[in-house]
This record gives structure tokens, sequence and C-alpha cells, in this order.
């Protein structure tokens, strides 16, 4: 007999050995320790035993099963434990870390410093009404500064905006005067692609309108963010520009870092690039925002920020910046 049972122990020992699967474990289970198996069979024979037999034999076939069912426990318990998604620590995985694009670095960068000075940050919607983008800033329908800025024009009456300036009437509407705002935003023409024209590129409007507000304090605002944004004093010239929506209006340029002012494609020969419109906010379009124009009068800006990151990157081709080319657009940090 007791050959019998060391025997039966190491036949389970060795069929344990050669499963690993839980369904298999189970099936050892059944066959060495399960209602028919031989171990069973002893324990069941034990009342047919003599006393003297029963206490010879009982409590060693006893302890021989339970040595048996805890075999094969431990085996059921490793094979679950294997079976589940288990997570390998020692597997090494290159982290890569993320970059701003150019674009969002000066976007953040200008509306912080106007943050500073005491502007809001607002924004409008891309797909605007011919209302909010022309007719509201003093560009109706048959003006031929719409040539300038065609766009794309949707099946549903609506546009993409061509400029931020859309955020003029928004918040002239929204808040009333007096008003400080800043609103930067992706804006889109109808262009002919070259290394200085997308069709899909950024601005960022800025607006005060307040009693006895002057060009004096549009020409500081405009100072302080480029030399901020370039940490040095930039050149810029001012020039009269024309603006529906600004009487009088400037155009200020800043000396191309490109080529250093000596004339590139970038800045068509012309040694200087145009970077921000801007001028006195015309009354029409104080009066399209519900604001009395003999009361309160306002200076407003448009930024390229696309143009700005270009030059503050000495980046040659405005077409990479949407190209999504991953090399390209990952080297440029905040500093
Ligand atoms: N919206 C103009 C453009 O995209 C830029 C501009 C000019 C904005 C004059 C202004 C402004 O706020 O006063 O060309």
């Amino acid at each position: 007999m007791e050959e019998k049972l060391i025997n039966l122990k190491s036949n389970l020992e060795s069929a344990l050995k050669n499963v690993s699967k839980e369904a298999d474990v189970l099936n050892v289970k059944s066959e060495y320790v399960g209602k028919k198996s031989e171990i069973q069979e002893l324990l069941s024979g034990l009342k047919d035993m003599s006393i003297d037999e029963k206490k010879k034999y009982g409590s060693l076939i006893n302890s021989t099963k339970k040595e048996m069912e805890e075999l094969v426990n431990q085996k059921l318990e490793d094979a679950q434990n294997k079976s589940n998604v288990s997570f390998d620590d020692s597997v090494e995985y290159a982290l890569n870390k993320g970059s701003l694009h150019p674009v969002t670095i000066v976007a953040r960068e200008v509306t912080d410093i106007l943050k500073r000075m005491g502007f809001t940050v607002v924004s409008g919607p891309e797909m605007e009404s011919e209302y909010y983008n022309f007719e509201a800033l003093n560009v109706p329908k048959d003006h031929p500064a719409r040539d300038m800025q065609d766009t794309y024009y949707l099946n549903n009456g609506m546009l993409l905006r061509t400029q931020t300036s859309d955020n003029q009437i928004h918040a002239m509407e929204n808040y009333g005067a007096p008003l400080r705002i800043c609103a930067p935003g992706r804006t889109f023409r109808n262009e002919d692609l070259d290394a200085n024209h997308e069709n899909t590129f950024f601005q960022i409007e800025g607006m005060v309108i307040d009693k006895g507000v002057s060009i004096e304090n549009l020409l500081y605002v405009m100072q302080q963010v480029l030399s901020e944004v370039f940490k040095r004093e930039v050149k810029v010239r001012l020039r009269p520009g024309f603006f529906p929506f600004t009487e009088p209006s400037y155009e200020m340029d800043m000396s191309c870092l490109i080529c250093g002012g000596k004339g590139c494609p970038t800045c068509k020969n012309s040694g200087y690039i145009e970077m921000v419109g801007s001028g006195m906010i015309h009354p029409n379009v104080l009066k399209a925002g519900g604001i009395d124009s003999e009361e309160y009068t306002g200076f407003a800006f448009g930024i390229g920020l696309t143009r700005l990151a270009m030059m503050k990157y000495k980046i040659n081709d405005i077409r990479v910046l949407n190209s999504g080319d991953i090399r390209y657009l990952e080297q440029f940090e905040i500093d």
C-alpha cells in the first residue's frame, strides 16, 4: 500500500510537469484527485477494511490525498497567473518628447505679453458670416477690398474668415466699451501658394477702445510686443496703409531677419516684411459694434503670427509650417 501511494503521487508530479495551461491542469486534477481517481477509490475502500487496517492506512491515504491536492492547486494557481495579461516592466520604451509648433510658441508669447498689459483673450469662429468678416468692418459687398481677401465661400452661406478682425465686432457686441481684447486664431485666404503665402495661416487681433485713445498708445504696444518676442530692439517702419476698418491706417514692417535686410524671396527683395496692420478704428465699425463713436475712440491691430514665427525662427518657406513634417517642426524650443 505504501508503495502504491508513493507511485500515485509521483505519477501526478510527472503529469503536472507536462502541462501548463489551466484547462490541462484541470484535466490532470480530475484524473488524479477527482471523484473517480485511484486515491479516491482507496479512500472509499477504507470502510471495508478491518479496524487494524483502517488504523494503519487511513491517515496515510488521507494525507497523501491532501498532498496531491496541494500539488494540483499550486500548479493551477501558476497557470492562472500566467494567463492573466501581466505588466512586463523589463521592456524599455523610447519616450519621444513632444514639442510645440513654432506658431503656437509665438502665439503664446504675444498673448502673454498682451495679457500683462491688461488685454483679455477672446476667440471667434473660423467659419464666419460675411457680416462679421466684411460688412460690419466697413467692407460692403462690392468694395474692392474684398478682392484682396478672397476666401473659401461655403455652401451654407458662410465663409472661412480671412482675418481675426471679425473678433472686433463680436467683442464690442459682447462686452461694450471700454474694451481691451486680443484674439489669436486661424485665418484663411484663397492664395496661390509660394514661399510667403499659404491658404491657412494665423493672426492675432488686438483692440483697445476707451476715452482718449490715440495712435501713440498703439505704437507703444506694438513696440513692446515686437521687442519682447525678438528679445531685442527690432527695426520697424511705419507706412501709411489702407484698411477699410481703420482711419487712419498704418502698415508696420519689420526688417527681414531672414536676409538681414538685403532682400530675399521671403521679403520679396524689399528687405522688409509686412508684419502688422493697424490704425484707429473707423467710426462706422464702432457704430456697427454698438459703440458711440463720439464718446469713444480706439485702435486696432492685426499681427501675422505665422510671419512672426518665420522671422523669429528664420523659416524661409511658409509651407513647411502646415506640412506636418515633425522632423522639421520638432526642432523649435521655447526659450
Ligand atoms: N485684418 C487685417 C489683415 O488681415 C490686418 C489689420 C489691419 C487688423 C488693421 C487690424 C487693423 O485690426 O486695424 O490684413
